[in-house]
């Protein structure tokens, strides 16, 4: 989705900018613009495709003088992939630069408006409204015409604004669309996501709901939309600069996905102590723990696979009723919250517009929403009711992997952990479960191990057209999540089946040489995933299976087996995963694809 960054300060700003913008490539874009204040006038250059035209247009921004300046990175919505739609968008006199993420949904009415005043528009987007709108409220004073144009915009929005008579100030606002603003002896910047200023500055402000922003070289002042002054707090960042970067990797997502002992650890290790899950963050009470009636498990993409099979990790554990729910579909289902409900929302950037409306829903119906996510002071960790951070650090591919890996975890602590509260599991069991918890980590390392016999089977498959993935149970979601990192990145077509239900439509679609990758890490399902593995076969399916070291009989369907090590029959997903993520990778990779930024694919989407 698109990205945004700005800089004003006493360094050349555009250089700043475009390697700002650099680090939000990975959200996803189809064209990029800067606006730059220079001495007699703003002076802007937006370019289609891909940054480095941009790069190559401005001499690496050293072309663009100046020390205050905005840019962007868009995704198209409004209108095509082009230059005129490409932001920034300014009014007819070049007065005023917009730079803007997020949809303004009644843009159609306001620009019938202005174009019965006579504004004129030259692109087909929805942000040139506001460029036209800001012009016809300008009268010297920006907050004073940011908040009027504020109040006359429905839709989600984070703006970047210069006022040519305003220099060196870049002004900033948001409604539902993530923004920081970043505090060095050098500059101010505004920034839509962290890594875009991280190798500047960890001291950052967020932007909340209906706030305006003055930045200036060496002041940052926060309004409110009464266009009264208001305090905030800085807020650091324990994020490193080199967690941005890829490290010597060919792509983030091998990087990411090499990362994943050590986040799953970082997830975990700071939750135990002596033996014991501590999770006070949770904000929740034994007793609110023990009446508990209903669990929801809300979330997007991967987050929702995390609670396809949290759901059954919970409800064994804990014996609460899980249900699960996309987030698209839960915010406008008008759902039954029962008295005594936990809603749980999964996401990593806490900034997905459905999942964050879902949380909206959970709250005005009552509910304590706890949100596990990974981005500190994101939109969903500062509307839920408490929060359970994972610790994957930043993560730029746009297939999750470590994220994921790290959500799976923050679930397996929380039903170990109302297990014991609420006594469905011994304590001896509680303590085996802590303790083969801790091993996570090494064995996620042992199965990136096998990683060379993964690279030769994905480039023996390259080329399918179809890929199946099945399991039961818990394979069941990971067989959902493997299915999901292959067509994101392979651009092959998959899909995932919890295996009991192929003779109700799937079987018939098994064709000679088909590749069904059979997920069967759970010991009471292992005997009734061997038969739909059978079944498969006999119609001529190519087999991989997925299992757990110590179930040699696989290799007697299985054409190509691949194991796991023994785990806790709960936690079996973080290590089955692994081999589907570097399946997906070596595919992706042996067809020649950017694996770190599929097409039509956005790291984090900020609108519905
Ligand atoms: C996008 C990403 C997915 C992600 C989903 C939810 O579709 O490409 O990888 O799972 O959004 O994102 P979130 O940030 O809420 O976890």
């Amino acid at each position: 989705m698109c990205g945004i960054v700005g800089y004003t300060g006493c360094n050349q700003a555009a250089p700043i900018l475009l390697e700002g913008l650099s680090k939000l490539e990975y959200r996803g874009y189809d064209s990029a613009g800067l606006a730059i204040e220079s001495e007699d006038k703003i002076k802007v250059v937006r370019a289609k495709g891909r940054l480095h035209v941009l790069e190559e247009m401005t001499d690496n921004g050293r072309a663009m003088k100046g020390t205050c300046g905005i840019g962007h990175t868009r995704w198209a919505t409004h209108g095509v992939p082009s230059v005129v739609n490409a932001h920034p968008h300014c009014n007819a006199k070049k007065t005023i630069a917009v730079v803007h993420n997020g949809i303004i949904e009644n843009y159609q009415s306001i620009k019938a408006h202005l174009q019965k005043k006579g504004y004129q528009f030259e692109s087909e987007t929805d942000t040139e409204v506001i460029a036209h709108l800001l012009d016809s409220y300008y009268q010297g004073d920006p907050i004073e015409a940011i908040a009027k144009t504020m109040v006359r915009m429905t839709g989600s929005y984070a703006l970047g604004i210069l006022f040519f008579d305003q220099p060196g100030k870049v002004f900033a606002v948001r409604k539902d669309s993530p923004m920081i603003v970043g505090s060095t002896p050098e500059g101010n910047f505004l920034a839509s996501d962290v890594p875009a200023i991280l190798k500047y500055t960890k001291n950052v402000y967020f932007v909340d709901n209906m706030e305006i922003v003055s930045i200036g070289a060496d002041s940052i002042h926060f309004y409110n939309l009464d266009q009264e002054e208001i305090e905030k707090e800085i807020t650091t960042i324990n994020w490193d600069a080199e967690a941005a970067e890829k490290g010597g990797y060919e792509h983030f997502m091998m990087k990411e996905i090499y990362e994943q002992p050590k986040a799953v650890q970082d997830t975990i290790s700071p939750r135990i102590k002596d033996g014991e899950i501590v999770l006070e963050e949770l904000g929740m009470t034994e007793d609110e723990i023990r009446k508990i009636r209903h669990i929801y498990m809300i979330g997007c993409g991967s987050a929702y696979h995390v609670c396809v099979s949290a759901k059954y990790v919970i409800e064994a554990l804990a014996r609460i009723p899980v249900e699960v729910d996309l987030a698209s579909e839960f915010r406008y289902r008008d759902p039954i919250l029962e008295e005594d409900s936990l809603v749980i929302i999964i996401s990593q950037s806490g900034e997905t517009a459905d999942s964050i409306a879902a949380l909206k829903e959970a709250k005005s119906k009552g509910a304590h929403v706890l949100g596990i996510v990974n981005v500190v002071g994101s939109s969903i960790a500062r509307e839920a009711d408490s929060v359970l951070y994972t610790w994957a650090g930043p993560e730029i591919s746009v297939a999750t992997t470590k994220a994921y890996s790290t959500q799976l975890a923050a679930c397996y602590l929380i039903g170990i952990y109302f297990g014991k509260i609420r006594q469905t599991i011994t304590d001896e069991t509680y303590q085996e479960l802590v303790e083969e918890l801790m091993k996570l980590p090494d064995k996620i390392q042992r199965v990136l191990g096998d990683k060379e016999r993964i690279q030769w089977f994905a480039n023996k498959f390259a080329a399918s057209k179809d890929i199946f993935f099945i399991g039961r149970g818990l394979d069941y979601g990971t067989s959902l999540e493997g299915s999901l990192k292959l067509k994101e990145i392979s651009y092959i077509h998959s899909e995932a089946y919890a295996a009991g239900e192929l003779k109700h439509g799937t079987i018939s679609l098994i064709e000679k040489g088909i590749l069904v990758v059979s997920v069967a890490t759970q010991p009471e399902l292992y005997e009734k995933m061997i038969s739909n593995m059978v079944e498969v076969k006999s119609r001529g399916a190519y087999l991989m299976g997925l299992t757990c070291y110590g179930n040699y009989s696989m290799e007697d369907t299985a054409n190509f087996t691949i194991y796991v090590p023994k785990t806790a029959k709960y936690f079996t997903n973080s290590l089955a995963v692994i081999p589907l993520q570097l399946l997906a990778y070596y595919v992706a990779t042996a067809r020649g694809l950017d694996v770190d930024k599929p097409r039509n694919l956005a790291k984090s989407v900020t609108v519905e």
